[in-house]
């Protein structure tokens, strides 16, 4: 044998060794494998590969991936969109099969059920068509609070309260993560505007941000334990949420002790080194010039090896949690039907109803004239990557109404249907767009002709008039969607007239992404049921409600507000901003140097949040404002009475016990609401009452009871001090309030609480002063 065939032979071997010397990665060896990567594997882990939008993505349509580096063994991992559904293309190019995922109902729908096993049962389907499609890892919940009813994802979020909103969410991520699937709360935090979402810096107090913004992901932190959060676009007093260590490693690592993995909201931040640093391990969908900066901060000793690693190390423990990791043979086929049937049921349970002037709902048998272009092109859900892609199916409402044995008149189906076939055609000449963040335009409502309004009204027996508003992402929806439209209030006026002249009811129903006005016009409905946005099976859901096979139980997950400006927090709103383009998100990396350099401007550049804590129901009910229908509120079809309320002090925690009893004619479901209202609250300058605890009855019988018991902790009662930087509950005497609404007391004791303090790091300060409102 030659000389250089034996060194040929020998480098071969040692190769071989090499190969075989290497780890692959296990769960239980991720040090070592970590030991084992050289800096470019280890930046090229730390960012996304791109987002996989095309047709020849292994997953086409969904939100991206992660590097994978076969030598250790260590997959790509694949995450999707999102709140509604599993957003991924419907076909693919290369197979002739459907890869259809279901289209669930909207968040604030979900909300409205305050029913936790609600949105687990919607997080576990979501979750399983995650795995059956071969994917590890949803983006979502969405959560932030509803701060505003123009902000343009409310659709996307649960509620203006904290605890509701974080308790929502922690069903739905549990629901998720049963399946073996990462749960993704976002946008981590105080993203509660999308006009200039990418560039906004919200200023908030210590106070405000402890109490309600950071409040909602500490319960689900503690509840759920999702496996990734997802930092946001936004700056939070002066810092981009995914570079501020205080907010990521000091409040969520340290104080809530969370283990899992950051990821950064799509081209989010400015800085990715300081994003490093600050422990937002991964950036998302990776950029060139990230790498980079990266690498090279490493080189020069900039960012230490120590702090990147701790960034890999979270990533590599996600890594081997999922269904890629063990390699799981999905085959593309969930139970869909079955899905359907979860969409339905939780669609119909988030309904509220709003009002039911002399038990017009629910509706015999009968004939509907269908009124409101809505009625005839429902909004199942939002615009943007919340919303889901092309290929999904919506149950329409007259065919809902039709399979539940209403007739529906048929003049007005054909001059609606001829009338949207032309508006739409006017509109969008080349045929509606595929994909939209914000929400596209639609058609100006149909005016009613006077023939028409006598025909139906002679020929009805009842007339249902739906209005409908949609939102969507990067845009907040301006201050005139909140109102109707002057042709939509003639209509409801005109068909309201001529049906009440022949003795017959008026329903209207909402599909709406967000509270609207109802004050102005609600005198012309005999009843209103808000529907929200149900997923692809809401004609069947609203038929169900209308014909009473579901009872609502829904409540409201935020005030309805009578005008838009009453709520004190719309003063520092966006709600007159014309610039579309102030929410695009395709402002890749370097935000701010990509930003036209303009003086700051209020709301848009900046938003101060002066109202503090006084948000929703603490703001109208601590000042005593009126309001249309407070958070909370919602009807039913029966009634309920409430007894034997009992609080039990063990240890720290404090249990609320109360019998419900269903005391009318048909079976139903109530939400009992438990508040706490802090003695001399207004010296202290404390809400009026905060929701501390809630739970939903079974189905209960006419007749039947149900005691329902709610737990409070010493904790949860706290208030936070800024001057000593520690949550703080004072001594005293609390009223526990059972409720039946924000504004409505059922049941109530007086309870005598012990003094609680638990200091925390005197972190994320605002950089200026703010006009702060009082008590
Ligand atoms: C949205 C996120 C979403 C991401 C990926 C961003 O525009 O804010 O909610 O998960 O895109 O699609």
């Amino acid at each position: 044998m030659t000389a250089k065939k034996l060194f040929t032979l020998a480098v071969a071997a040692i190769n071989v060794l090499c190969v075989m010397s290497q780890p692959r990665l296990r769960a239980d060896n991720v040090d070592e494998v970590l030991q084992a990567m050289t800096l470019d594997e280890k930046c090229h882990l730390l960012l996304g590969c791109g987002m996989h939008f095309n047709d020849d993505a292994k997953f086409p349509g969904t939100a991206g991936s992660s590097y994978a580096v076969p030598r250790l063994g260590i997959p790509s991992i694949y995450c999707a969109d999102g709140q509604q559904g599993l957003r991924m293309s419907a076909t693919r190019p290369w197979d002739h099969r459907d890869y259809l995922t279901t289209d669930f109902p909207a968040s604030m729908t979900v909300a409205s059920t305050w029913d936790c096993e609600a949105a687990y049962a919607v997080g576990k389907a979501i979750g399983n068509e995650v795995k059956e499609y071969g994917l590890d890892w949803i983006l979502a919940p969405s959560m932030n609070l509803m701060r505003s009813p123009l902000c343009g994802r409310n659709h996307e979020y649960y509620s203006e309260d904290p605890l509701l909103s974080g308790m929502i969410a922690a069903g739905y991520v549990q629901g998720v993560q049963s399946e073996g699937v990462a749960a993704t709360p976002k946008h981590f935090v105080a993203n509660n505007q999308e006009t200039n979402r990418n560039n906004n810096d919200a200023r908030v107090s210590q106070r405000a941000l402890r109490e309600l913004y950071l409040r909602a992901f500490e319960v689900v932190v503690k509840k759920g334990q999702p496996w990734t959060i997802m930092t946001s676009y936004n700056k939070l007093n002066g810092t981009y949420t995914l570079e501020n260590s205080e907010l990521l490693n000091t409040v969520v690592r340290k104080e809530w002790g969370w283990k899992g993995m950051f990821v950064s909201d799509w081209n989010a931040g400015q800085n990715p080194v300081l994003s490093m640093k600050a422990g937002n391990d991964m950036l998302q969908p990776g950029q060139d010039r990230q790498y980079k900066a990266i690498y090279e901060a490493v080189e020069s000793g900039r960012l230490p090896m120590a702090v990147l690693d701790a960034n890999v190390r979270r990533v590599l423990r996600l890594i081997v949690k999922t269904h890629s990791f063990a390699q799981y043979p999905y085959q593309s086929q969930p139970d869909l039907q079955q899905h359907a049937d979860v969409v339905r049921r939780v669609a119909a349970d988030g309904m509220v109803l709003l009002k039911n002037n002399h038990e017009t709902l629910p509706l015999s048998q009968g004939r509907i004239a269908l009124f409101g272009n809505t009625s005839y092109e429902l909004i199942s859900g939002g615009s943007g990557f919340g919303g889901m892609s092309t290929g999904h199916y919506t149950v329409s409402l007259v065919e809902g109404l039709r399979a539940a044995g209403f007739t529906v008149n048929e003049q007005l189906l054909k001059t609606y249907s001829q009338y949207l076939r032309q508006a739409n055609a006017q509109l969008f000449p080349h045929g509606k767009p595929a994909f939209t963040l914000a929400p596209p335009a639609r058609p100006e409502e149909m005016k009613l002709s006077d023939s028409l309004l006598t025909q139906s009204a002679r020929d009805a027996d009842v007339a249902v008039f739906t209005i409908g508003r949609k939102s969507g992402e990067a845009t907040d929806r301006p201050k005139t969607d909140f109102y109707l439209t002057a042709a939509e209030k003639e209509s409801l006026h005109l068909l309201s007239q001529s049906f009440h002249k022949a003795g017959k009811k008026v329903v209207v129903l909402l599909d709406i992404c967000s509270p609207v006005d109802v004050t102005s016009w609600q005198d012309d409905a005999d009843a209103i049921l808000c529907t929200w946005q149900g997923g692809q099976e809401m004609g069947f859901a609203v038929a169900d409600v209308l014909s009473g096979k579901v009872n609502p139980s829904g409540k409201l997950s935020m005030t309805f507000e009578r005008s838009y400006g009453d709520a004190y927090a719309d003063r520092n709103f966006p709600s007159e901003v014309d610039d579309k383009t102030l929410g695009s998100m395709f402002m890749w990396g370097n935000n701010d140097q990509q930003a036209q350099p303009r003086e700051l401007q209020k709301d848009i550049d900046f938003t101060n949040y002066d109202e503090d804590i006084y948000v929703g129901y603490r703001y109208f009910d601590s000042f005593g404002k009126p309001v249309a229908y407070p958070f909370g509120y919602g009807l039913s079809y029966t009634t309920f009475d409430y007894s034997d309320m009992k609080v039990k002090k063990e240890g720290g925690n404090y249990s609320v016990a109360v019998t419900v009893e269903n005391t009318g004619k048909r079976p139903g479901r109530n939400v009992v609401e438990l508040f706490v209202a802090a003695p001399d609250s207004r010296r202290l300058n404390k809400p009026e009452k905060e929701l501390r605890a809630f739970a939903k009855t079974r189905l209960l019988a006419p007749g039947e009871r149900q005691t329902v018991e709610m737990t409070v902790t010493a904790a949860d009662l706290a208030s936070f001090n800024e001057k000593k930087s520690a949550w703080v509950t004072d001594a005293g005497v609390y009223r526990f309030l059972v409720c039946s609404s924000a504004e409505k007391v059922e049941a109530q004791a007086n309870v005598r609480v012990d003094k609680y303090v638990a200091k925390v790091h005197n972190v994320l300060k605002p950089k200026v002063r703010l006009d702060l409102l009082h008590r």
